[in-house]
């Protein structure tokens, strides 16, 4: 078995991407670690621990930060609904998230295991930036950590130049991607593109029938509005399952390794991902970036761990 953690902001793209990694066959959560983001951290514990019941799966859930490093969180609401997952009517309270905090289930998950395990991160990088503070072997220890996070070619989608996760808490951003780690960036151009689900193709992933299907689609009802009313676009986009579809299987893309930059700070550029194409700055390379993604391999592999 491939062992996975996963760092998640959990909402409705978050939790399809939870929900293939536990249906997948031949991968074991070993935890799933929870930070604010797309919904503030609570909405966010609890959206993840219904997923994982859902899916019939003990996998323990932790809280993390409830804010980035050095800011105010600025939430996804208006995209991903006020319980982030669609305000379809689902029953997202009550339920106990494992103790421990976040931050050191990543440094005893990983640092425990060095060289075996799979990190993937779904939200703002809070947590992991904390825990490599904490403890900067975590860069050499895990096995690769599959980044959802900014824009390497096209616009963003919180401002012309940032991309949510890395927008929401850029120094930590920065931490990441400077410690050394092995990183492979799956970002916000290639969830436009490869990622996005028209309604026709919606359609089919319904008709698959079980209530993984109908939870995947349906968690993404708000996100369906938020699009076509801010964009035109009809259908929605899955940035994090796209990521977690290149963790599970990293033939359906083309990885090229380049040295990206976080802009940290305030002003326009807030959160950038800066891709050195060309390698001008003649700095080494330190991000495996994705590029061409495979939209019919991605669906594929996800309406097959939707089904039964
Ligand atoms: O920008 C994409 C990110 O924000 C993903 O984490 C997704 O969950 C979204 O809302
Ligand atoms: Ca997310």
């Amino acid at each position: 078995m491939r062992r996975f953690l996963i760092d998640t902001d959990t909402a409705s793209d978050d939790a399809v991407a939870l929900l293939m990694a536990l249906r997948s066959p031949d991968v074991h959560v070993e935890a799933i670690t929870v930070v604010a983001g797309n919904v503030p951290l609570e909405p966010a514990v609890q959206n993840a621990l219904y997923t994982v019941e859902l899916c019939g799966k003990q996998t323990p859930v932790h809280a993390g930060l409830a804010k980035p490093i050095l800011r105010d969180l600025e939430d996804g609401r208006h995209v991903h609904g006020y319980d982030g997952m669609g305000d379809i009517g689902l029953d997202l309270t009550g339920r106990t998230p494992a103790e421990g905090h976040a931050v050191d289930v990543i440094i005893d998950t990983i640092c425990s295991s060095p060289g075996e395990i799979t990190l993937v991160t779904l939200g703002p990088l809070s947590n992991v930036a904390v825990a490599l503070l904490k403890e900067p072997r975590l860069a050499e220890c895990v096995k690769e950590c599959v980044v959802m996070g900014g824009c390497c070619v096209l616009p963003g989608n919180i401002t012309p130049l940032a991309e949510f996760n890395i927008y929401v808490d850029p120094e930590a951003a920065k931490i990441v991607f400077e410690s050394g780690m092995p990183l492979v960036l799956v970002g916000w151009e290639e969830s436009i593109t490869s990622g996005f689900i028209t309604m026709e193709e919606s359609a089919k992933l319904e008709a698959i029938g079980t209530k993984y299907s109908e939870f995947a689609v349906g968690i993404q009802r708000t996100l369906i509005d938020y699009l076509e009313k801010s964009t035109g676009m009809i259908g929605y986009d899955l940035p994090d399952p796209l990521a977690m579809a290149v963790a599970l299987d990293a033939s359906i893309t083309t990885l090229e390794r380049k040295r990206v930059d976080v802009i940290a700070g305030d002003g326009p550029a807030r959160g950038q991902t800066v891709v050195d194409v060309w390698g001008v700055e003649g700095q080494p390379p330190n991000v495996d970036v994705a590029v061409k993604v495979s939209a019919e391999k991605f669906q594929t592999m996800l309406a097959e761990l939707l089904k039964e």
